[in-house]
C-alpha cells in the first residue's frame, strides 16, 4: 500500500511555484512594497503578464474601462487580487501540464477550483469578512493534494473516482475504504513546501474538517472554504472527482455564526458570480 512517506519523497519531483510566482507571494504580502514593485516582477514573464492583464478585464471585475498596464491593474484591483490572479495562473498550468490521458477530468477539476475561489468570496462578502481576497486564494488552492496524487500516482485518483462514481461516495470516504493517504494531508506537505502562509496550509488540511482548526486564528478561514467547498460538491457532483453527499459541519456553522436564511442568499450570489468568472474558466 501507497505510505505518506512514499508519497512525500515523490513530492520532491512536483513542480513549484518558480521564481516569479514565489516572489509575486512575497512581494503582494509585504505591506511596504510598491505597486511599481509587484509590477515589475509579474512582468518579468510576458506569459504571466497578459494572462494577468486578461483576467483583470473580466467580467468578473466588471471594471467599465479597459486596464492595459499592470500597474493599473494593481492600482484598481489591489496587491492582493493581482497576487491572486498570479497564482491562478500558476495553478492552472501545473494543473494541465504533464499527462493527462487519464479518467479525470482537469477541465472539471479546475472549475472547482475556481469555484470555491469564488465561493469562499462570495461568502466573505455576506458575512462582512475584511480580506475576501485571501478567501479566494484559499478556496482555489484548498484541493491541490488532489493535482499532486493525479501527478504522482494517477492509478490512486482512478481507484478512489471508480469507487465515488460507482458508489456514490465523497473522495474522503473512498480514500478511508482504499486506506491512502487523504488528498487533504499530501496538499498541506505541498503547501509546506512552496513556502506557503500557514493560513492556506491549515485551509488545505482541514477544509473536510474546519473542527481541526477551530482554535486557530484561521478557523473562520477553514470554515468558509468548507463551506464553499460543500456547496460546490452538491451543485456540481463529480467536479472534484467526489459524489455522494458531502456533511456540512455544525463547528464551521458555529465559527462564522451563519445565520437562516443565510446558504440561500450565499447560493443566489454564488451563482451569479459563478457567471461572471467564465473567463478564468478558459485561460
Ligand atoms: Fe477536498
Ligand atoms: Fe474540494
Amino acid at each position: 500500500m501507497v505510505t505518506i512517506d512514499k508519497l512525500v519523497e515523490k513530492i520532491e519531483e512536483l513542480p513549484t511555484p518558480d521564481f516569479i510566482v514565489q516572489k509575486i507571494m512575497n512581494v503582494a504580502s509585504d505591506p511596504n512594497a510598491s505597486a511599481k514593485e509587484l509590477a515589475e516582477v509579474i512582468m518579468m514573464d510576458a506569459s504571466l503578464s497578459s494572462k494577468v492583464l486578461k483576467l483583470a478585464n473580466s467580467a468578473y471585475y466588471g471594471i467599465p474601462r479597459k486596464i492595459t498596464v499592470l500597474n493599473e491593474a494593481i492600482m484598481i484591483l489591489g496587491f492582493k487580487t493581482v497576487r491572486n490572479l498570479a497564482m491562478s495562473v500558476f495553478t492552472y498550468s501545473s494543473l494541465f501540464s504533464g499527462r493527462s490521458d487519464g479518467k479525470v477530468d482537469r477541465k472539471k477539476l479546475w472549475r472547482h477550483f475556481i469555484y470555491v475561489a469564488v465561493g469562499s468570496e462570495s461568502l466573505g462578502e455576506i458575512l462582512g469578512y475584511p480580506v475576501k481576497e485571501e478567501l479566494f486564494i484559499n478556496g482555489l488552492l484548498h484541493d491541490i493534494g488532489k493535482i499532486a496524487l493525479d501527478v504522482m500516482s494517477p492509478e490512486i485518483v482512478e481507484a478512489v473516482y471508480d469507487i465515488t462514481r460507482e458508489k456514490n461516495l465523497t473522495f474522503s470516504k473512498a480514500e478511508e475504504l482504499l486506506d491512502i493517504p487523504p488528498h487533504t494531508l499530501i496538499g498541506g506537505k505541498i503547501s509546506e513546501k512552496w513556502g506557503l502562509p500557514d493560513m492556506i496550509t491549515q485551509t488545505i488540511e482541514g477544509h473536510h474538517n474546519p473542527s481541526m482548526f477551530i482554535d486557530s486564528l484561521n478557523a473562520e478561514v477553514v470554515a468558509t472554504v468548507h463551506i464553499a467547498d460543500v456547496i460546490s460538491n452538491i451543485m456540481f457532483p463529480g467536479d472534484s472527482l467526489s459524489f455522494g453527499k458531502p456533511k456540512l459541519s455544525p463547528d464551521a456553522l458555529n465559527i462564522l455564526s451563519i445565520r437562516p436564511g443565510m446558504m440561500k442568499r450565499f447560493v443566489e450570489k454564488l451563482r451569479k458570480k459563478m457567471k461572471k468568472a467564465e473567463e478564468f474558466l478558459e485561460m
